[in-house]
Formats: C-alpha cells, structure tokens, sequence
C-alpha cells in the first residue's frame, strides 16, 4: 500500500509524461514537441503554475473505467503563467493521451482557466493539438465544445484570445479558434478543416489532401481563416511571444509602453511622382514605426490591404493601409473584411489606430459585386466610424471615392487627418472624371489638365478643413508620436445599444 504522499508524488509524476515514452517519441518524430516542452517555450522559466493536474476522465464506457486508460491531467495541460513579466493563461492540448481528444473533463480544464482569465483580466492562449471529441464520451464531449465557445464570445473583446494549431483540430473543434480575435498555425503539421478528406471525397468526390484542405497555406493564403504560419513549433511559440507584448491584457488595461523622436528623409521621396506608378506601402510603414518592427497580421492573404501592430514611440498602435504594389491597392470583398476585423480588435482594447491611405476606390466587377461587396465594404467602413480609439490618417496619395470616406476620413471621426503634397482627394482619377462629364467634347486634354489643376493635390481636402494639414512626409513620424500623446486622453463614447447590428 502506498501512503498518500507517495501517491500524489505517483500521479504527478504519471501526469507529467502523459501518455507515456512511446506515444512522445512518436510526436517528437513528427517533428512536434510534446504539451508541456510548448508551455517550457511559450512562458517564462519557473513561471507557468498548473492547475488541475490530477483531473482525470470520468467515461466509463468501452473499458475507459480500467487503469490503464486514466492518465493524470487527462488530454490537456492548463495553468497561468508570465510572458515577459506580464499574465497569461494556457491551455496545451497533449497529443499523447488519446490524441488530445476533448473529454468533458478535458473542456472543464480549459473552462476553468478562461473563467480566471477572464475574472483577472488577463489574455488566454491556447495551444490547439487534438483529434477531436472524445470518441468514447459521446454527447458529453460535444457539451464540452459549447461550454468553451460560449466562453469564447463572452470573452471576446474583454480579454485578447489565441488559437495556436500545432496539430489535428477539426469538425467542431474548429469553432473555438474561429471564435479568438487570432489564429495562427505551424506549416506542415497543423489542419484546420470542417470535415476530413475521407468525408470530403464520400460526400462530393473531391480528392484532397489534409495539407490542400486545411494547412497552414491555405488558411492564410486562401481562406482567411488563420492569421499567420509558422515553420516549425519553437518559431511559432518564440514569435508568439514577440506578438504578445504588443497586446493589453484585457479591455480595461493600456497596451503595453515600452521611448525615440526622429525625422525620417527617406519618405520625402518615397511616392512616385508619376501617380500610377506603383511602390510599397511596407516601406512607409517600416520607416515610421519603432525599430522599423512591424508584426503583420495576415500578410499573404487580401494583400491589398496591410495591417498589423506596431510601436509608436513605445506606444502599441494598429496599423492599417492599402498596399498600391496589389491590384493598385483597390479594396474589395476579401480586404474589406480583414481590415474590418483588425480596426474592431484594435476598438475593443484601447489600441490607437494609424491609417495610410493611398485608395483608387473599390475594386469593380461581377465578381465582386456578386459576391456582395456592397455589404462587405460596410463592414470596413462601420469598423472605422464606429471605433473611438485614437485615430489619426495620413494620405500619401490617392484617396478616391467612397473609398476616400471608408478610410478613416475626417468625417468618420477621424482625430487627426493629414495629407502629404502628394495627395489627391477626389471621387475619381483625372481621366476617368473627365470622361463622363465630358463625353463626346474634343477638349478632353484640356479637360484633363483642368481637372488635375483643380483636384488632383492635397487642396480641396485642406480647404475645407478635410484634412487638419498638409505636411512633410519626413515629419510624419514626429507628428504622431506628439498626436498619441494628447489622444492618451481621449474619451468619446457610441450612443447606448444592446449591441450595434454590423452588415454580416
Ligand atoms: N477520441 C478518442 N481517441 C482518439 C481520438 C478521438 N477523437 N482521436 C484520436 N484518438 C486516439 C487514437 O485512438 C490513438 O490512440 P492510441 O495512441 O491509444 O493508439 C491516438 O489518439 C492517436 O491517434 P492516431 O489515429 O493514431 O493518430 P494519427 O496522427 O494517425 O491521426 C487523427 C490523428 C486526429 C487524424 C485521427 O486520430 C482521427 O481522425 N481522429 C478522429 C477525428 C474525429 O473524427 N474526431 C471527431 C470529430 S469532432
């Protein structure tokens, strides 16, 4: 007979190899580290604090009851701990105890620690690796996914939340990344997918592969589902770090300070003269930023559009602009939508939002239109008049058309709105303009130059105050490091609503 503490010391030793030395080195050979080597990773050392280390499941069907089938912890390892210093929740699905599989003591674990994150105010990361529900549990499981997502949406917008998939996630199991404000994925060992490729081909006779359908090239690529890929495990977790420090904690928390005034000669000259000559709004954005650091979100999916984070004098701001290096930097569906995204995430915890416009308009066709732009194009331009974070706008060229109100004009809210020399405020380019409201005169060249004299610069925006300055791109920098200063005080609330009714 064993005393108690031996017993204890038995199962939280049981606990920490999971499912035991076969099944880690068989997760080791597909090059992906264990549960617990990822929480090692992703925190700070001595800092993670378990909890629920001696939970077990409770099914007792299909010989589940015996011994051998009970692994301290069950599927999932779970606890707080510090990233840099600041708190954070975990939760790492073990693949070695049957296959990560979510019991309904397995759904408990990670409720338990999103309820304290959210009871502190602190961000919950999860670390997404598992075969599904818990074949053996039935409905049980299945009560365990909805207790999480309802946990999900409750916490959205209260405090940060992060999917990273570093294995299997599928069919219901996908809901609770899709529900995070940022799902990122490991390249070639990571699915995200509905249904699998044997379903897949029974029900619409599509030959597919796990990669084709749900890999981490696809959803950052094609679907827009995930956020970012990574190569391998210890890149994922290592720059999951690095993205961390720019998020607050929760929505009641300022992002996080970490302080260089400077001029910047190079934008001077950045923006071609020739106006549809294209050049890289990365470059803009690089040279304003702190330490040119820009975390992009998204960067090879809807390249039209950049966003990401970025620091201002220390400052975490969001960063939003069109890119005129893709499709002359035109919004459509696709963009649309995951600007719309960023700037809500950005509202909803206090991070000020910094906008570079350079925008033909929307991008025309059936294809589009078909596909609903119009409802599409709402929901990046009800994300910026909504949104009453700090906002400031500078127009490096083009701001034509609708898409001139969408992003972040003055009329929307805008704090601070700036033009450089090159821009040109107007509801369409010269020629297009001329066209139509010279069709069939011989003086079109005319026209032209007249049309380009009157609206194709900075002045008619500025005139009436559309824009708060015209301004040397090389003082771009200085002026919206001294904006954030003063709008660090900014108050501005939306009049009072169950919640607002965004075009879905
Ligand atoms: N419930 C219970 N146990 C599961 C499980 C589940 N959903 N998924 C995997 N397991 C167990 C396997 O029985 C196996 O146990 P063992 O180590 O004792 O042999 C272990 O996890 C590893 O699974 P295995 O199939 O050997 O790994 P794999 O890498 O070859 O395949 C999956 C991984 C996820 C693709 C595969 O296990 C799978 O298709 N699982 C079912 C997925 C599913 O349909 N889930 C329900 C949808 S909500």
């Amino acid at each position: 007979h064993l005393s108690v503490k031996e017993r204890i010391d038995k199962k939280r030793k049981a606990a920490l190899i999971g499912g035991g030395q076969k099944r880690i080195d068989a997760q080791h050979k597909r090059g992906k580290l264990t549960a617990r080597e990822r929480v090692e990773l992703l925190l700070d050392p001595d800092s993670f604090v378990e909890t629920d280390m001696f939970v077990e499941h409770r099914c007792s069907d299909f010989g589940m009851e015996q011994d051998r089938n009970k692994f301290p912890g069950d599927s999932v390892v779970t606890g707080r701990g510090r990233i840099n210093g600041r708190l954070v929740y975990v939760f790492s699905q073990d693949f070695t105890v049957f296959g990560g599989s979510l019991s309904g003591a397995h759904a408990q674990k990670i409720c338990k620690i999103m309820d304290q994150a959210m009871t502190v105010g602190a961000p919950v990361i999860g670390l997404n690796d598992s075969g599904g529900a818990r074949i053996q549990e039935g409905v049980e499981s299945l009560a365990g996914y909805a207790d999480i997502f309802l946990r999900n949406v409750m916490a959205s917008g209260v405090v940060p939340q992060i999917s990273l998939i570093m294995g299997p996630c599928a069919g219901g199991a996908v809901y609770s990344p899709a529900l995070t404000d940022f799902t990122f994925m490991v390249k070639d060992t990571s699915y995200l997918f509905i249904t699998g490729p044997d379903v897949v081909k029974s029900v619409t006779n599509e030959d597919v592969t796990q990669e084709e359908l749900g890999g981490a090239k696809t959803h950052t690529s094609v679907s827009g589902v995930a956020h970012h890929a990574f190569e391998n495990d210890v890149e994922a977790l290592l720059n999951l770090r690095e993205f961390f420090n720019f998020l607050p904690l929760s929505n009641q928390d300022p992002a996080p300070i970490q302080g260089v005034d400077r001029l910047v000669p190079s934008l001077d000259t950045i923006v071609p003269f020739e106006s549809t000559k294209a050049y890289d709004m990365l470059d803009i954005i690089q040279a304003i930023v702190d330490e040119r650091e820009f975390f992009e979100i998204m960067p090879n999916y809807a390249k039209n559009i950049v966003v990401g984070f970025a620091r201002m004098n220390g400052r975490t701001v969001g960063i939003v602009g069109n890119q005129p290096k893709v499709a002359s930097g035109c919004l459509d569906i696709n963009s649309s939508v995951k600007g719309a995204r960023f700037v809500r995430f950005c509202d909803a915890f206090n991070i000020p939002i910094i906008t570079f416009v350079d925008v033909p308009g929307f991008l025309p066709g059936t294809a589009q239109e078909y596909g609903g732009i119009i409802r599409h194009g709402a929901k990046l331009l009800f994300a910026f008049a909504e949104a009453t974070v700090p906002k400031i706008t500078i127009i490096t060229r083009k701001a034509y058309g609708g898409a001139y109100d969408v992003m972040s004009s003055k009329h929307l809210r805008g704090d601070v709105n700036y033009a450089w020399p090159s821009a040109e405020v107007a509801v369409m380019g010269a020629k297009g303009a001329v066209q139509i409201i010279f069709r069939g005169k011989d003086n079109q060249a005319e026209a032209e130059a007249e049309y380009v004299e009157k609206f194709a610069n900075p002045f008619p925006a500025a005139v009436r105050g559309f824009v708060d300055d015209i301004i040397e791109p090389s003082t771009t920098r200085r002026k919206i490091c001294r904006d954030l200063d003063v709008l660090a005080s900014k108050k501005q609330v939306n009049p009072w609503k169950k919640h607002a009714n965004i075009p879905l």
